[in-house]
């Protein structure tokens, strides 16, 4: 059978490994068909309430989903920090969720843990969408950039995507190459060696897409077509003095994305801190910002067909 809106109806959103291509590329064009209602407004989730539970700090990802599920008609409830919530109690991550379930159609969950997200599912009797799990994953920005190069390109296949930074605790790069072995592209890992790509999602990888390992940016990017700039995730560095060996290890500037090819893209999940120079910003190769829009239209996309309206 093939894939349809009822094949996400009332399931879980947890990692980019349960998504095969043609699940992505339905994903990829019900964001599309979100775009007017982003614009416009829709009641199309009235009456519906989305949890969002985020024990970690975040910009974008909770404000994208709450701007989401609003834009949509629907509501929100939730809390932004651990501390607010009976966990500073002693409560366990199943009795939240227990308790939880029972206020709203869907959970969204972000988690130091990086089994959080799967433990919520199994206890949950509303759908719970991954918002970012430790340094596992992160799905739905995956997804959102698999839309926003879609539309950059207008195509996914053919492309040679570097992925550069922290590609050991980067949760996004991890759900984003599982994504793209559902394509033909050429992959580029661009890392200082000790932050290279963990082992389990290397070898979830390695069979169903071309990819190399290499250190120096400079090198890559008069081949590739998309740079995908990531942050050193000083949070999970157990040793202030690692961090700050590699904090500034790569810089995007000016002159870096002038040596790229004239269509090339670089994107960010964001926040950056030092990695892409401000004046990359004004360049028409500038994406980051953009990538922020997708998230709407992807994040509509999937609380439409979670909650199954
Ligand atoms: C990312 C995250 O939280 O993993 N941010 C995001 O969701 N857009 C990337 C990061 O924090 O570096």
């Amino acid at each position: 059978m093939g894939i349809s809106s009822e094949s996400f109806k009332g399931q879980n959103f947890i990692s980019m490994k349960d998504y095969n291509r043609d699940a992505l590329d339905f994903l990829l064009e019900k964001s599309d068909e979100m775009i007017p209602k982003a614009e416009g407004g829709s009641n199309m989730l009235s009456g519906k309430i989305m949890a969002s539970l985020f024990f970690e700090p975040s910009t974008r990802t909770r404000l994208s989903f709450e701007s989401s599920m609003q834009r949509l008609g629907g509501s929100v409830t939730g809390f932004a920090q651990a501390g607010v919530s009976s966990v500073a109690k002693g409560e366990s991550l199943e009795d939240t969720i227990r308790t939880i379930e029972n206020y709203c159609d869907i959970i969204v969950i972000r988690h130091p843990e990086e089994t959080s997200s799967i433990k919520a599912s199994q206890v949950s009797r509303v759908p719970v969408i991954n918002a970012g799990a430790g340094s596992w994953e992160h799905p739905t920005q995956a997804l959102l950039d698999l839309h926003c190069i879609k539309h950059a390109f207008g195509v996914i296949d053919g492309l040679n995507i570097a992925l550069c930074g922290d590609l050991l605790y980067g949760r996004t790069v991890h759900s984003l190459i599982i994504a793209l072995t559902n394509y033909d592209v050429d992959v580029t890992l661009v890392s200082p060696p000790q932050l290279r790509i963990r082992d389990d999602i290397k070898r979830d990888v390695e069979d169903k897409i071309n990819f190399i390992e290499v250190e120096d940016l400079k090198e890559v990017v008069p081949n590739i077509d998309v740079l995908y700039v990531t942050r050193i995730q000083k949070e999970r560095f157990s040793d202030p003095e690692v961090y700050n060996r590699f904090r500034d290890v790569y810089l995007v500037d000016k002159e870096l994305v002038d040596a790229g090819k004239e269509n090339l893209i670089v994107m960010h999940p964001l926040p950056r801190v030092t990695e892409i120079d401000e004046d990359v910003d004004g360049l028409p190769n500038a994406w980051y910002f953009k990538q922020v829009r997708h998230g709407v239209y992807t994040r509509m996309a999937l609380l439409s067909l979670l909650i199954g309206c």
